[in-house]
């Protein structure tokens, strides 16, 4: 878990980056409840940056006077015999400003009237507009308040904090460094074990049982994103988490799954035959994806941006489908034209951190982000032949993606997901080695 002296360096290092007379106000995530069951909660990932607090119903106050005079100041929910019979422990007010390291805790039930006390005066306001309609309202209300008040002044600008935080989330500290291995290593024995109990007439849903099984074994009780078991046509479907298909024998299945650990996520992509043998053609697109990864990862350092590395893989990708005759023509033009877009229609790669889809700016298109050492991020080619596609017969409904997680090193990278088999040879070799290959249902 990451440690108070970090959490006490982020908040610092966050007021750094703050004007003199201002706050900023980084709220919790809401209780979200089900006819009187609450849904699995999910802290907000900002909130969660700065705390490692894993409750609702929470506000960070960070007030700075000037240079040497700030305060750290938690909301936080007070204990409550009641709720806690039916919910378990809360922190409470005196345990959560040790465990944080904050100046003080005060009651959530206070918070209308305390707020106030703590934003008169101060000049600017950082809040994120629009993340929690209550959060806006408390903002809106105590704005008001200062207002209309006798001797109260009001913050006379409001400023979003996102791009100061979320350019701070993008590059990986030691501790989190650590979280994010140890998640990838759990994300690797789960492919690993997947492929090791795939076999033809399986649904994909015991597939991802057998996935989920392996993360919380490990610890990892949640999902880093919804768990895709794309088998056949399936895999072409980008997003396709109904994983209810019979899996057929001779056909791919393209399995991306990741679980979150401690709060950090991870996302591997493999795809495999189900019977443990590649076809011709499915192996011909399988390496022509390969190869464009083994490609990006050669390429991926310091001082590269993202959109130099696609350029490369859709190079690769289109000298290989014009050999292949899936496209005609002369490859540059097709590439101006955009005829690949048919087959691999999503991004190279994205950050990797708390969320899956990580905050940080990529820049633009004609100032892409450049990379620098301790960002994290995935790396998935990927080739997708629709089942209409205008290609030979042989070629419709295969569906391939790679995905590896790697970091940016200071001087080249470092893959996390290195673990779990990718060649063609060692899948198979890997698969072949399976035991007790079930034709049940
Ligand atoms: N699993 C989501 C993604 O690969 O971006
Ligand atoms: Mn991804
Ligand atoms: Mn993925």
């Amino acid at each position: 878990m990451i440690s108070t002296t970090v959490l006490q360096y982020r908040r610092k290092t966050l007021l750094s980056k703050m004007t003199s007379c201002s706050a900023i106000l980084i709220f919790a995530s809401p209780e979200n409840i089900m006819k009187q069951n609450e849904y699995h909660f999910c802290q907000n990932k900002d909130f969660w940056y700065f705390t490692c607090f894993d409750e609702p119903n929470a506000l960070l106050v960070l007030i700075k006077q000037d240079e040497f005079n700030n305060q750290q100041i938690l909301f936080n929910k007070p204990k409550d015999c009641n709720t806690e019979i039916w919910v378990g422990p809360c922190l409470g007010q005196n345990l959560a400003k040790i465990r944080i390291g904050v100046d003080y805790a005060l009651s959530w039930d206070n918070i209308d009237k305390d707020l106030s006390k703590l934003l008169n005066n101060i000049k600017i306001l950082y809040h994120a507009w629009n993340e929690y309609i209550e959060a806006d309202k408390l903002v809106f209300n105590t704005l008001r308040c200062l207002r209309n008040g006798v001797d109260s002044t009001p913050p006379n600008t409001i400023i979003d904090w996102r791009p100061l935080v979320h350019e701070m989330r993008l590059f990986k500290e030691p501790e989190e460094i650590k979280l994010l291995r140890t998640s990838c290593k759990i994300t690797s024995l789960a492919h690993t074990r997947a492929m090791k109990s795939c076999y033809p007439g399986m649904f994909e849903y015991q597939l991802e049982g057998e996935i989920h099984h392996e993360f919380n074994y490990h610890g990892a009780r949640q999902l880093a994103y919804n768990t895709i078991i794309g088998s056949g046509y399936n895999a072409c479907i980008l997003h396709y988490t109904k994983n209810k298909d019979k899996m057929r024998d001779g056909d791919l299945v393209l399995v991306d799954a990741g679980c979150s650990f401690k709060g950090y996520a991870s996302d591997i992509t493999r795809t495999f035959p189900i019977n443990g043998k590649f076809s011709k053609q499915q192996r011909e697109i399988y390496n022509i994806v390969l190869t464009s990864l083994k490609c990006a990862l050669l390429m991926l350092k310091p001082e590269i941006n993202i959109n130099e590395v696609n350029h490369h893989v859709i190079n690769i990708m289109v000298k290989h489908l014009v050999q292949l005759r899936l496209l005609k023509g002369i490859p540059n033009k097709l590439i101006s034209e955009g005829a690949y877009l048919q087959f691999f229609m999503h991004n190279l790669g994205h950050w990797l951190g708390l969320d899956v889809h990580d905050v940080g700016s990529y820049g633009t298109s004609i100032n892409n982000r450049i990379l620098k050492p301790n960002m994290v991020l995935t790396v998935e080619p990927g080739l997708y032949i629709s089942k209409d596609a205008d290609v030979p017969i042989e070629y419709r409904g295969i569906g391939v993606r790679i995905e590896d997680n790697i970091i940016i090193t200071k001087n080249g990278n470092e893959c996390f997901t290195d673990s779990v088999v990718k060649e063609i040879d060692q899948i198979e070799f890997l698969m072949a080695s399976r035991k007790n290959l079930k034709n049940v249902l």
